[in-house]
């Protein structure tokens, strides 16, 4: 083969294509599976070495030329292309690109977020806790004894055959977790996922969120929770809310207080609040004297109040989402409305 003619003639018909199509018809002439280029590649293997040397070398080096030029004048055609679009109108360059689906923060992310920022604000520091937890955490220290009737009302998971480990029913072991690791006074909160043994529905999942709150100072009343709930609400609503106490049973605090806020979507009752036009939304109260004790602070000098915030129907509340099981169901048709 004469590699300077063929070379020659080759570049000059891929110089001529003017479209795709001609110019991949060259490409398959020469260098295909059945091309001249490949065809005398595959003779190599008959040939003399010194011979086979010599061809393979000038084979290679024009597969490649060729292959080159291919590439280069494929670059020009599409660029010659885009040019003919421009000119005609059919192209415009000025158009909005395709908006690209960025991804959002999850509500709870969001709503927890903007309460960190706010208690934060106000000197509280942010704690964190185990979800598997020990049982003195969990109950022991919260005045909750081992044959205590409260237990019933917390549906445990129990991790193991002897009770001791369980995922936390409530964030408030965090509470004694802080008093053990902090001096007086404090101020913390503590946002996390807590678990319980309970058949579904709209309103209850296995799985959900709260946020803690504890202070400890010197003379704490219930005037300085109140005060504290009320910026709590106030941000969430951003409304002077209405709130009503009763009392509430907690074995870890005393009064233990039910604060219930009046609905802020309605009058006279609506599904949110099922008609009672008050919703239960932050169970409060003072820590109660055991409970600062098994924390090892003397409640003789210090008092306290606690709240555990129930995150979950707060989100519900602010979003109006009427499934708690929404919040953990990964459904991206939900998600993607955050
Ligand atoms: N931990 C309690 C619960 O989950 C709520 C609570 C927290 C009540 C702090 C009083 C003080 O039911």
């Amino acid at each position: 083969m004469d590699f300077e003619a063929t070379s020659r003639q080759a570049l000059e018909e891929i110089a001529r294509c003017a479209d795709a199509s001609s110019l991949r018809a060259v490409e398959r002439e020469y260098v295909g599976r059945k091309g001249t280029v490949t065809s005398l590649l595959a003779t190599l293997p008959t040939l003399e070495p010194r011979e086979r040397r010599e061809l393979g070398r000038n084979a290679n080096r024009l597969k490649q030329v060729i292959l080159e030029a291919v590439e280069a004048r494929s670059a020009e055609l599409a660029a010659a292309e885009v040019q003919a679009r421009r000119s005609d109108g059919s192209f415009d360059a000025t158009l909005p690109p395709a908006p690209l689906d960025a991804g959002s923060l999850h509500p709870i992310t969001q709503v927890t977020r903007e309460l960190e920022d706010l208690f934060e604000s106000m000197g509280y520091a942010i704690l964190d806790g185990p979800e598997v937890e020990l049982d003195f955490y969990n109950f022991e220290a919260l005045n909750i004894g081992r044959d205590h009737p409260a237990r019933d009302s917390q549906d445990t998971f129990y991790c193991g055959p002897d009770d001791h480990l369980l995922l936390r029913t409530h964030t408030s072991p965090v509470q004694v977790r802080a008093m053990q690791t902090l001096t007086p006074p404090f101020r913390v909160i503590a946002p996390g996922r807590v678990f319980r043994n309970e058949a579904t529905d709209a309103t209850h999942d296995h799985t959900f969120f709260q946020m803690e709150g504890m202070v400890v100072d010197r003379g704490i009343s219930l005037a300085h929770m109140l005060g504290a709930m009320k910026t709590l609400l106030r941000k969430i609503f951003g409304l002077d809310p209405d709130v009503r106490l009763r009392p509430g049973y907690f074995p870890f605090v005393e009064p233990g207080i039910e604060l219930d806020a009046r609905c802020p979507f309605c009058r006279e009752g609506c599904n949110v609040c099922k008609a009672r036009r008050w919703i239960e939304l932050l169970p409060c109260g003072l820590v109660h004297p055991h409970v600062l004790r098994s924390g090892g602070i003397d409640p003789d000098e210090w008092s306290g109040f606690a709240f555990g915030l129930g995150l979950s129907r707060l989100v519900m509340l602010r979003f109006g989402i009427n499934d708690v099981r929404l919040l953990l169901g990964s459904d991206i048709r939900f998600l993607e409305q955050f």
